[in-house]
């Protein structure tokens, strides 16, 4: 495995593989099962693996997590080699960002809701650190987990509007024992609220089941998945919907179609996000 961190020497590696399938994992460090999940699909579907590492400073706002977001690269490229990734990109913020940007990928409407409407250009911060990952990557496929699907669907979107020669992979969430998302920012709960924080899944569970029972009143089905938000005690809700998937539209009845149920709670500082989409 080789750790690369300019863009230059990028480019020189990839001259001399450009004739392989590049899966490109992009991540923001901090890896856990989740991101080792997307490793391992890229390294059955590619010839080389490529994982990015960087902490992009455009997709925090103001007061959010930037400063203190979890790093540790000596044990993520000891998970990456172990993993069978071939290349880590690695790029200083000034690598990335070398002046100020004047250009920025922005996804209209489908931006808006969900996390977009909590964090505002977030979703643009995001967008224009992909499209920059994939010019300099130039990945056949990029792996995206399924925990963050407001990003999926809004890079998916990205993809087909800008004709990026990618696939995008959508790779299913990866939990805990107790049905909590695997993510880097859970390290930041206390153990009451990482106990607590199990009950985002228990409300996903709860709304799944009364859909598989026929459940199809959008109203209802969010009220069996608040009311177990509710029980949390520590718990602040960010945002509980239904919306349709991957278009994110407002739905009355579920009846046939594809939607999610997407929850972002607060436990203190910590924003956790968790969805399920529901198919009929
Ligand atoms: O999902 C993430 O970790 C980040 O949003 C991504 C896709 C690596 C862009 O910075």
């Amino acid at each position: 495995m080789n750790v690369i961190e300019t863009i230059s020497a990028y480019r020189e590696w990839w001259f001399r593989h450009r004739q392989q399938t590049i899966g490109l994992v992009p991540t923001m460090g901090y890896l856990h099962q989740g991101h080792i999940s997307l490793i391992e699909q890229a390294r059955r579907e590619n010839r080389q693996v490529v994982l990015s590492i960087f902490v992009n400073p455009l997709q925090f706002g103001p007061s959010e997590d930037f400063e203190r977001y979890p790093r540790d690269m000596e044990r993520d490229l000891a998970l990456a080699e172990r993993a069978g990734v071939d290349i880590v990109f690695a790029p200083s913020v000034h690598e990335m960002y070398p002046n100020p940007m004047k250009t920025t990928v922005e996804v209209k409407d489908i931006t808006s809701r969900l996390c977009g409407a909590s964090r505002p250009g977030h979703f643009a911060g995001v967008t224009t650190v992909v499209s920059k990952l994939f010019h300099i990557i130039q990945p056949d496929k990029a792996y995206f987990g399924q925990k963050d699907a407001q990003q999926a669907a809004v890079i998916e979107k990205m993809i087909a509007d800008l004709n990026f020669p990618v696939q995008l992979v959508r790779c299913p969430i990866i939990r805990e024992e107790d049905g909590l998302a695997m993510s880097s920012r859970n390290v930041y709960l206390s153990p009451e609220e990482r106990r607590e924080a199990a009950v985002l899944y228990e409300s996903i569970r709860a709304v799944e089941g009364a859909f598989k029972q026929g459940e199809d009143d959008a109203a209802r089905l969010l009220e069996i998945g608040e009311r177990i938000l509710h029980t949390a005690k520590l718990a602040r809700i960010d945002y509980a919907e239904i919306l349709s998937y991957p278009d994110l539209e407002p739905v009355t009845a579920l009846k046939r179609g594809q939607w999610i149920y997407a929850v972002a709670v607060f436990f203190g500082n910590t924003r956790l996000i968790d969805n399920a989409i529901l198919q009929r």
